[in-house]
């Protein structure tokens, strides 16, 4: 099963994502997670890709989607993926698109997680993340057993670098402008489904699930 989840920065594409990768046993591949890993090792990738993450800017196609075909190459992504955070401009699920028609292959579903902005701000506000696993937590709407611990790993919880309120705003501008024309593309396509992403994590899990069958 190959999934696309879409929905604005901060919306529970992640946490989604990785509740649906557990139950089907399929790999989640975020390409925010992968520039995050490459910031850590200090790769090349990762000093190109922080400048605009910084600023709450999208990291430019050409190196996004040098990076995401390679990762379809992986053997774990042979029984399909689930995909959060790309595509994120339409020229990306284009070449998703076409890079999926060569192999006589299709997207399955495209997920949008629907959340208004005002929502946001909050939300990204009192996000944690494991500097270990990468384990995403709420300090009042998911919070971890002990404060600063992640639950999955037991490692240190941080606040992300594009989480400051003046980032989050920019974020959100770019995903109107660059991302949320993709909610068309995917309609066109025939697989967009919505699920309102305000009402609590396993309420929003137990809708897709209905709607994965
Ligand atoms: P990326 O890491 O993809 O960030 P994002 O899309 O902005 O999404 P987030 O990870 O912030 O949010 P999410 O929707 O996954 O929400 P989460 O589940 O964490 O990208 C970061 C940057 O990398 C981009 O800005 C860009 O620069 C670059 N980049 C990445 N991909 C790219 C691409 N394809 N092309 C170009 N550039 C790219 O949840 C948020 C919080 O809310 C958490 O604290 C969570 O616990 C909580 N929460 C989740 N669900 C609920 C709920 N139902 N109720 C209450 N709280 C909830």
């Amino acid at each position: 099963m190959k999934i696309v989840m879409l929905g604005a920065p901060g919306a529970g594409k992640g946490t989604q994502a990785k509740m649906i990768a557990a139950k089907y046993d399929i790999p989640h591949i975020s390409t925010g997670d992968i520039f995050r890993a490459n910031i850590k090792n200090g790769t090349e990738l990762g000093k190109k890709a922080k400048e605009y993450m910084d600023r709450g800017q999208l990291v430019p196609d050409e190196l996004t989607l040098e990076l995401i075909m390679d990762r379809f190459t992986n053997p774990d992504c042979v029984n399909g993926y689930v995909l959060d955070g790309f595509p994120r401009t339409i020229a990306q699920a284009k070449a998703l698109t076409a890079s999926l028609e060569a192999k006589g292959e299709k997207m399955d579903f495209a997920i949008d997680v629907d959340v208004p902005d005002e929502n946001i701000v909050d939300r990204m506000g009192g996000r944690r993340a494991c500097v270990a696993c990468g384990g995403t937590f709420h300090i009042k709407y998911n919070p971890t057993k002990i404060e600063g611990k992640c639950d999955l790993c037991g490692g240190e919880l941080m606040i992300r670098d594009d989480d400051k309120p003046e980032t989050v705003l920019n974020r959100l501008s770019v995903y109107h402008t660059q991302t949320q024309p993709l909610i068309n593309y995917y309609t066109e396509e025939g697989i967009l489904k919505t699920v309102d992403g305000t009402k609590d994590v396993n309420k929003v899990f137990e809708d897709i699930l209905e709607i994965l069958g």
